[in-house]
C-alpha cells in the first residue's frame, strides 16, 4: 500500500521535496473510461434503481463522476474504513469507522472503490453489506493492482489494471496530500525520485 522506497523518505515530514509524480492515466482517459463503466453498468441493471456506495476518501471523485453518467435512479451514500498498521505496513485487519446512513436491504448496491489492492478492505466490506441482504452487490474499482492481491476478491468493473506501483491523484492520496490531482500518476520518493520515475503503463479493462 506504499511506496517501495521507504529507506529514503525525508527525516523532515513537512519536506516533500523528493517527491516526484509521473502521470499514469491523465484526465482525458479517466473520463472516457468512467463513461463506459456507467453505461455497462446501467445495461446490466436496466430500469433498476442502483445504490453506489462509496468508500471514503478516495472514490469521492470516482463516485461523483460515475454517478453522473448512469442515466436514471441513482442515489449513493458513504461508508469509512481504517486498516490497523502505519503508513507503511498494513496488517491486513480492517475497521469500520463511519457506516452507511441508510439500509441496503433489498438495494442493487454497487459498491465504489478507488483501488483493489491486496483485497483485504473489499472483502472485509463485502462481509458485511451481504449480510445486510442486498438485492444486488457488485464492486467497481477505479484501479486493479492484481499482483497484490491475497484474496480472492475480485472487482465486477474495472477502470484499469495498473503495475504494482504506489499511485495518487483522482482522489488516492500519499499521507493525506495528492487527492486533489486530476490525473492518476505515479508517486516515487527518494533523492533520485524524478529519474526513477520511468515510465509504464496502464491497461484499460
Ligand atoms: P487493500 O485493502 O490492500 O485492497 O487496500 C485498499 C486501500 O488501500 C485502497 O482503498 C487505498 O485507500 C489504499 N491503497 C492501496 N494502494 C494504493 C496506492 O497505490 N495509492 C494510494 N492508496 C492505495
Ligand atoms: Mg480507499
Amino acid at each position: 500500500m506504499t511506496p517501495t522506497q521507504k529507506k529514503e523518505l525525508p527525516t523532515n515530514p513537512a519536506d516533500h521535496t523528493h517527491e516526484s509524480i509521473r502521470v499514469l492515466i491523465p484526465r482525458e482517459r479517466l473520463k472516457k473510461r468512467i463513461r463506459e463503466l456507467a453505461k455497462k453498468i446501467r445495461k446490466d441493471f436496466q430500469g433498476e434503481p442502483l445504490h453506489l456506495v462509496g468508500v471514503l476518501k478516495g472514490a469521492v471523485f470516482f463516485l461523483a463522476d460515475l454517478a453522473r453518467q448512469i442515466p436514471g435512479e441513482v442515489s449513493f451514500d458513504f461508508i469509512a474504513v481504517s486498516s490497523y498498521g502505519d503508513r507503511t505496513h498494513s496488517s491486513g485487519q480492517v475497521r469500520l469507522t463511519r457506516d452507511l446512513d441508510s439500509s441496503i436491504e433489498g438495494k442493487t448496491v454497487i459498491v465504489v472503490e478507488d483501488i483493489l489492492d491486496t483485497g483485504m478492505t473489499m472483502q472485509y466490506l463485502l462481509s458485511i453489506f451481504q449480510q445486510r441482504k442486498p438485492k444486488h452487490l457488485r464492486v467497481a474499482a477505479l484501479l486493479d493492482k492484481p499482483d497484490r492481491r491475497v484474496t480472492a476478491v475480485q472487482a465486477d468493473y474495472v477502470g484499469f489494471r495498473i503495475p504494482n506501483e504506489f499511485v495518487v491523484g483522482y482522489g488516492l492520496d500519499y499521507a493525506e496530500r495528492y487527492r486533489n490531482l486530476l490525473d492518476v500518476g505515479v508517486l516515487t520518493i527518494g533523492k533520485a525520485a524524478k529519474k526513477k520515475n520511468r515510465k509504464k503503463s496502464a491497461t484499460d479493462v
